[in-house]
């Protein structure tokens, strides 16, 4: 069968990569794709914005799924513009994309369902945002209610930083906004869990912890993921039935309850204290660079497991797994997050000779002639799998050292809570 993979990114290298195994694959397109997937599969360069545009290319090339990455276009309905057009996609609904879209939605639904989270308060000026942080504890987190990248979170450690904070998301930093979310800072260890779904069965897809921060020792500023590992060490069988009987399971009866229900991968970002989990945020697709991390480890046939969320039989599928640690570091230009140079040359890329269960997926990089150029924050993930986390990592900065891109810079301490 023929699928197109929409997204640009290390996941989307890492979701060709998985279908290009699968038996019952014909013809893999990603648009827009990077210098990777252009190696497996066929970039397109059409607007994944216009759905329409889209559409018109499924038809005309016999696409039987359509697989979406990124949560822009989740947020912003391509799954039921998509399915209305009879076309098969794998990925929530725009309501269920709420989910991510909407952090108040989120709120509200954790309160109504009784799920563990974060204490809050909405806010719909600044006069009461500013009056309600006077008689809270520090630090305290304020948050900007829509997509943002992950920046529109404020951890604030003095009230005059969630002033400035609260302006800045009500003068509309991140979009237009009648309302801001306070909350309590949970003092934890972070776990992302995830699941896989088809609207009625679901089944656990992993778990791991990916590293924000910037720099080594979890400093700096926020970034999408500078590294991944997984299995996350804070699991066990315990946790891991308190996750989804008081996170999942409500957050699925929830969207029934809404006359939605969830087809994708679903991503809970938790905070875990003395092995109780609560609610940070959900996501509506896979992390990156947990996908990275994660899918190398699946057994089971990718191609058959995503048909059979589209086609609601997931009960027919058996999930195996591969039971060792898989281990993420990723390349970014120096200055990431903040400024930095494009189209940088990436010598030595095409020399690596990778080993069993070594990978290199691309995520900001782009072809030009037979060269290979970056082309944004992130450029390239190393992922290794085996059973030692250590010799994981080792391995990845190897890699990283035999490229030595000049422009390059990445964390050494990826997952030094497992390793150090
Ligand atoms: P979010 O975009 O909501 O995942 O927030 C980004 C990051 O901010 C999370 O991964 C956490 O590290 C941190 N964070 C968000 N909310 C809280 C909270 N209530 N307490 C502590 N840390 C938080
Ligand atoms: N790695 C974090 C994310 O994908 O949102």
């Amino acid at each position: 069968m023929n699928v197109l993979i929409i997204g640009s990114g290390g996941r989307e290298h890492a979701l060709c990569t998985s279908c290009k195994k699968s038996e019952n694959i014909n013809k893999i397109f990603c648009a827009p794709g990077n210098a990777g997937t252009d190696l497996i599969a066929k970039n397109i360069y059409i607007d994944i914005n216009d759905f329409q545009e889209i559409t018109n290319f499924v038809n005309k090339n016999e696409i039987e799924i359509v697989i979406v990455g990124p949560e822009k276009p989740l947020v912003d309905g391509i799954v039921d513009y998509l399915e209305k057009n009879n076309i098969k996609t794998f990925g929530p609904s725009k309501l269920a994309s709420k989910l991510e879209g909407s952090k108040i939605f989120t709120k509200e639904l954790c309160d109504k369902y009784n799920i563990p989270t974060a204490k809050f308060g909405i806010f719909k000026n600044s006069n009461d945002a500013n009056n309600f942080v006077e008689k809270c504890d520090l630090p305290i987190v304020v948050k900007a209610d829509g997509l943002a990248s992950g920046k529109g979170v404020y951890i604030c450690n003095k009230r005059d930083e969630a002033e400035i904070a609260i302006k800045e998301i009500f003068n509309g930093k991140f979009g237009l906004t009648n309302e801001i979310l306070i909350e309590e800072f949970l003092d934890g260890e972070e776990m992302s869990f995830f699941i896989i779904s088809d609207g009625e069965t679901y089944f656990p897809f992993g778990t791991a912890q990916d590293h924000k921060r910037v720099f080594e020792g979890d400093k700096g500023k926020n970034t999408g993921g500078m590294g991944a590992y997984s299995p996350s060490r804070l699991e066990n069988d315990e946790l891991n039935n308190k996750i989804i009987k008081k996170i999942i399971n409500p957050t699925l009866k929830a969207l029934k309850d809404l006359n939605t229900s969830f087809k994708g991968f679903l991503y809970a970002g938790l905070m875990i204290i003395k092995n109780e989990p609560f609610l940070i945020e959900y996501n509506v697709r896979m992390g990156d660079p947990e996908c990275q991390t994660i899918l190398p480890k699946l057994k089971t046939d990718f191609v058959k497991l995503i048909s059979a969320c589209v086609n609601k039989n997931l009960n027919s599928i058996n999930l195996e797994w591969h039971n060792d640690k898989s281990l993420c570091v990723v390349l970014c230009s120096k200055g990431y997050p903040e400024s930095y140079e494009n189209n940088i040359e990436i010598q030595n890329l095409n020399k690596v000779k990778l080993k069993k269960n070594e990978y290199i997926f691309h995520a900001g990089t782009k072809k030009e002639k037979d060269k290979i150029l970056s082309n944004g924050g992130r450029v390239l993930n190393f992922v290794i799998r085996s059973n030692n986390f250590k010799n994981n990592r080792e391995t990845a900065i190897n890699l990283i050292n035999e490229i030595n891109w000049e422009n390059g810079f990445f964390r050494g301490d990826i997952g030094y809570k497992v390793i150090d």
